[in-house]
């Protein structure tokens, strides 16, 4: 089994492995799920066991154990999405970008935010991160409720260019939110 990031209540969240191809194609190739990230657009499962696994172990490497990982619901051992939480290709390594993506099965439980919560509290006192921050399009208002409720706060909205073209809300822009070292240890978390 991939190695275990960090473990929450109810989630573990653990590197991704080659064997959860079939299962990050039913999340990517749901046309709910990827409404806000291509327009729904559906998947390709060889493009997935060939490209983008290979590309989040890759990842393990170059930025010293961050990236991609895998939610398993503890209850029944069945992976249930994928989280994000790993630096820009070009950005400080002490700013990760953290993101979320579940199964529809298991929307409204409460887990995008569980392990949100995991993960900035592990960034933040054991990884020594700076800041963390998160970005979605401004219509994805149930993405941008998981960002408040895991403490990180509005920053801005921005414009940019897709490269897969304009989708229905882009032209509303995407917002960024962030949450920074200091403001979390003064919430007292
Ligand atoms: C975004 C996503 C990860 C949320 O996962 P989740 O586990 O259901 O999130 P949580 O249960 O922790 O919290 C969802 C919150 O959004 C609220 N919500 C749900 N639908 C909403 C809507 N249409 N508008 C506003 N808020 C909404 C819920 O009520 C809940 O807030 P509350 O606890 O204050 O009631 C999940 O919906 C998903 O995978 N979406 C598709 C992928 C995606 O868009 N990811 C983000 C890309 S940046």
């Amino acid at each position: 089994m991939g190695r275990v990031f960090v473990e929450t209540e109810r989630l573990v969240l653990r590197e991704v492995e080659p064997d959860d191809a079939d299962a990050i194609f039913s999340l990517n190739n749901d046309a709910e799920v990827m409404r806000f990230l291509n327009g729904g657009a559906s998947a390709d499962r060889a493009q997935i066991a060939g490209e983008l696994i290979p590309s989040y172990l890759a990842g393990y490497q170059r930025f010293g154990g961050l990236g991609r990982l895998a939610a398993i619901e503890k209850a029944g051992d069945r992976f249930v999405g994928v989280f994000k939480f790993q630096p820009t290709d070009d950005g400080p390594l002490d700013e990760v970008e953290l993101g979320y993506r579940l199964h529809r099965s298991v929307w409204g439980r409460g887990y995008a935010t569980e392990g949100s919560l995991a993960l900035i509290r592990k960034g933040f006192t054991e990884l020594g991160l700076g800041r963390i921050w998160a970005k979605t399009m401004t219509v994805n208002r149930r993405s941008q409720r998981v960002m408040q409720k895991a403490g990180l706060r509005y920053v801005r909205t921005f414009f940019e260019e897709w490269p897969e073209g304009p989708i229905e809300g882009s032209e509303h822009g995407d917002v960024e939110y962030e949450l920074t070292r200091d403001e979390w240890l003064a919430m007292g978390s």
